[in-house]
Parts: C-alpha cells; structure tokens; sequence
C-alpha cells in the first residue's frame, strides 16, 4: 500500500483507533456514555424548587426569576449574565439568624461580596467574614461596622493586619505561629489589643472535595489538635498581652451534607475549650464553628436542615460545658454557599450544537471557565435548563461547555437538553450564586459577566459587566 505505517493502511488504522480509550491504557478514558448513561430528567422543563431560587418558574414557557423574564435579562444586559434573586438571597439570610437566635451567623464573603451583598448584610443584621484586605475595603467601602468583621486567612500580609488593627475589627482568626507573633507585634506598636480566636484543625474528615476539605492535618489550614499545635498556639497568645484570646475556631470544609462532621468538630472544640481552662485557669467565652452547609445542585440532592443543624450544634456545645462546669460560650457560624448560592443563576446564550455521533451533543455557550471554574476545578456538578422557551422535544445526551481553549472548560458534564436546542436559545445554570462571580477570571481575555439583581418584576445591576477597556486597562 506504501503508506508507510505497516500493512493497515491509514483508513484501516483509523478505523481501530477506539472512541473511547486512550492508547495509553484505561487510566485516561471513561466509560462511554451509551455505556452507563445518566438518567434522563421525567420532565426537561422542570424548576425544581429545591434548586432554583426561591421566586423562579416558568410564564408562557420561559423562566422568571424574581418576576423578570429571563428573555428581558438577556435583551437588556447580555450574556452571560449572573443573576441574583435577592428575596432568595435575604430570605436565606434571615432564616440563618433565626435558626441561630443567640448566636452570631457571619456570612462568609469569598463565596460572592459586593457592595450591594454587604448592605443586605447590614440590613438583616448579619456579620461578615472577610479573607483579604480587598474583602475588608469592599465591607468598608459601604459603612459596614468593622465590629461586625472577621478577618480570616491563611497568610495574612502585614498590611492586611495593618489596616484590620486600624479599623478596629471584631474578630482576627490566627492561623500559624508565625502570625501570632506578627500580630502581637503590630498590635503592640499601634497600640490595640485586637480580639483573637484559633483555627484549630479539628482531625475531621469532610466528606467532601479534597480542594475543600479543611480540617485533616495534611493541608495549609489551621493548627492541629491532635499534634499539640493548636495548644501551644493558645499558650503562645496568652503569653502575649496585646491580644485577647476570646475563642477557637474551626472549619472543616465546604459544600458538606453529612452534618456528623460538624458535630464531631463541635464536640472537638468545646473539650479543648475545657482543656484551656484546666491548664490556664482561662475561659475562653467564644467558639466559631464556622461554615460548609451544603445546597442542592441537581435533582436528589439533599441540603441539611439548617435549624436541625443549629439545634444539634447548641446542644453538644452545651452539654461539654457543663458537664465541665463551664459558662457555654457564645456560638458563631460563617455560612457562605447556603446564603448565596441557590439564589444565583447565570444565564447564557447557545452558540453552537455540535453532536458527536453515538457519543452526546456538545452545546457551547457564550461563557465558561472564566465564568464558572468549579466544574472544571473540582467536577462540579450543576443543573441546567432551556430557558427562553419551554420544549416538549426529548431528552438529548449533552454536554454545556464554554468557549475557552481548554477540553476541560465544562460547565455541566452530564445533562440532557431538549433535542430541538438550536443556537440562540437562552439556557439558564441553577445555583451558581456562591464561588461563580468569586472565582471569575479573565482568561483568554473574556470580559466578566455583570451581576444583576432582580426582585418584585425589577431588575438592576450590583456588579457592573467587564468592557474590553477594563481589560486593557493597566497595561503598558
Ligand atoms: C473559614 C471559612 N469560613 C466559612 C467558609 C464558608 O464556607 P461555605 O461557603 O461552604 O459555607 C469558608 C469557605 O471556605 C471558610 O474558609
């Protein structure tokens, strides 16, 4: 044949060349989708309440968020398009200080801060964590009382502790010996005797993502209980007397449904409280259990109930302590996913409907990983719908994927569209509301999408859209 590969020609070759494994071995394939196929939804055009936000559904076929349609969202701002329905925003933020009268709930602001989100904070009453001077500047920018703030992080510069000790935070959680000793000494030369509280690592294994796991020993986070560390942090700040040791703190992960991890933390923290009292004659009158809850995703996720939790959480702190013949300190959680997360949906417009035939149809949409990294960060899983109309077409295997110059730039892996999608059809992802517009990123120089909130029929902007001078700006 005088092709040059052996005696297959290079049809031939092709032809055995498998759809599915890799040549290398099984390691890089994954079964083919007719092989184990994930089930079709009953009905393609549901909005499923315990996933979308608590005002969405459909008129005339479209999806509504907050009374608007989601057409008019689009014809208005573009896509992609985050949208926030902010009754489901608020409303989630007073159901968590009611589930925890009596204690404090902090909202953890790397999951999705803005201006506007801080004001709703303000006005229901909320406390705010914060991870970096950038999160303080965005709380301070709009009045927020720095009493109300946290400032947590791993690696806290000079200058973000700086500025914290200048605006008189409530709370510094400390992460490392090294910080306990950076912040003594500056709290020492401004002369301030800032509140302080440690991350302890509590041992527990979250059953959740690695890349969110937070309370095994082997990652950067907090000070281990079981080595002994988190002990000699706290003798080191009582060493110290420009800080006040007033709590421990602990956080074991994020989107956690199993809530045993939260009470074996809880049980955790509480008897090392115990142990500080009997080796320091200290009681210390704070403990923060931080955040993690998680929220419904797709179709049979379950979230926890938010009450039980805190209900369950109060007890076992109480009953340590008194057994132990302590005051029971004063409760703080930091929710960030719960509060933010189901009440967001971005909105995008289909570009392409490519199927691959005998494998599933790739549906690529205006945005991407620059929009939504979680997917392609750590197999996110999401919901999506046809948003602009309603669609009695069946199910078609699909994928959701962005416009980025990555195979990896996924949005949904596994879902099932209607089969009459064309390009121009609005699709709407549910539960982006928490690590989307936080994690977004620029790359290949797409624009961020602007954030709109929408409430009672109307619709207006909290985080303004990128333009391609936002991009170019800076540069030399
Ligand atoms: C210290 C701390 N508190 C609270 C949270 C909020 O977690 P979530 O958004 O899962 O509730 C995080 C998130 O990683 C965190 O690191």
């Amino acid at each position: 044949m005088g092709t040059g590969h052996g005696q297959t020609g290079r049809s031939d070759s092709l032809d055995r060349v498998s759809r599915f494994a890799h040549p290398a071995g099984d390691r890089h394939a994954e079964p083919p989708p007719h092989e184990r196929p994930p089930l079709a939804p009953d009905d393609l055009n549901w909005i499923n309440p315990a996933i979308w936000p608590r005002t969405s559904g459909r008129v005339d076929g479209a999806l509504t968020i907050g009374g608007m349609d989601v057409r008019d969202l689009a014809r208005e701002y573009g896509t992609p398009l985050y949208v926030l329905d902010e009754e489901d925003v608020r409303s989630r933020m007073r159901d968590y200080a009611t589930a925890f009268a009596g204690s404090e709930v902090h909202y953890a602001g790397k999951a999705f801060l803005c201006k506007e989100i801080v004001r709703w904070l303000d006005d229901e009453g909320l406390g705010l964590d914060v991870a970096s001077g950038g999160e303080l500047a965005v709380a301070l920018s709009v009045g927020f009382p720095a009493e109300r703030i946290t400032l947590h992080g791993n690696n806290k510069s000079t200058a973000e502790l700086t500025r914290s000790l200048e605006a008189g935070v409530g709370h510094i959680v400390v992460d490392s010996y090294d910080e306990i000793a950076r912040l003594g000494y500056l709290a020492a030369e401004l002369g301030k005797r800032p509140k302080v509280m440690v991350r302890v690592t509590t041992g527990v294994e979250a059953h959740t993502h690695e890349f969110i796991a937070t309370a095994h020993d082997d990652q950067k986070f907090g000070l281990s209980l079981s080595s002994g560390a988190a002990a000699e942090a706290v003798r080191r700040i009582l060493e110290l007397p420009s800080l006040e040791l007033v709590g421990l703190h602990s956080h074991i992960g994020s989107q956690i449904v199993d809530t045993a991890g939260f009470e074996v933390a809880a049980r955790r923290l509480a008897t090392l409280l115990v142990r500080i009292k009997d080796e320091h004659g200290v009681v210390l009158p704070e403990l923060d259990l931080g955040g993690g809850y998680g929220i419904a995703y797709v179709d049979g996720d379950e979230a926890p109930d938010i009450k039980g939790v805190a209900d369950s959480l109060r007890e076992i702190v109480r009953k340590v302590c008194l057994d132990a013949g302590l005051p029971v300190p004063r409760l703080t959680v930091e929710p960030g996913r719960t509060i933010v997360g189901p009440g967001g949906v971005t909105l995008y417009e289909v570009g392409t409907v490519k199927d691959v035939e005998g494998l599933r149809t790739y549906v690529s949409i205006d945005g991407g990983m620059s929009d939504n990294v979680r997917t392609a960060l750590y197999g996110a899983e999401y919901t999506v719908v046809l948003a602009s109309r309603e669609s009695d077409a069946g199910p078609m295997l699909s994928r959701v994927v962005g416009k980025h110059c990555e195979s990896g730039d996924m949005i949904v892996r596994d879902c099932y569209l209607p089969a009459d999608l064309v390009p121009g059809d609005l699709v709407a992802v549910a539960a982006t509301g928490a690590y989307c517009r936080s994690l977004a990123n620029n790359y290949n120089y797409l624009p961020k999408p602007a954030v709109v909130a929408v409430a009672g029929g109307r619709s207006r902007v909290i985080v303004r859209g990128e333009t391609e001078d936002d991009l170019l700006r800076g540069q030399l």
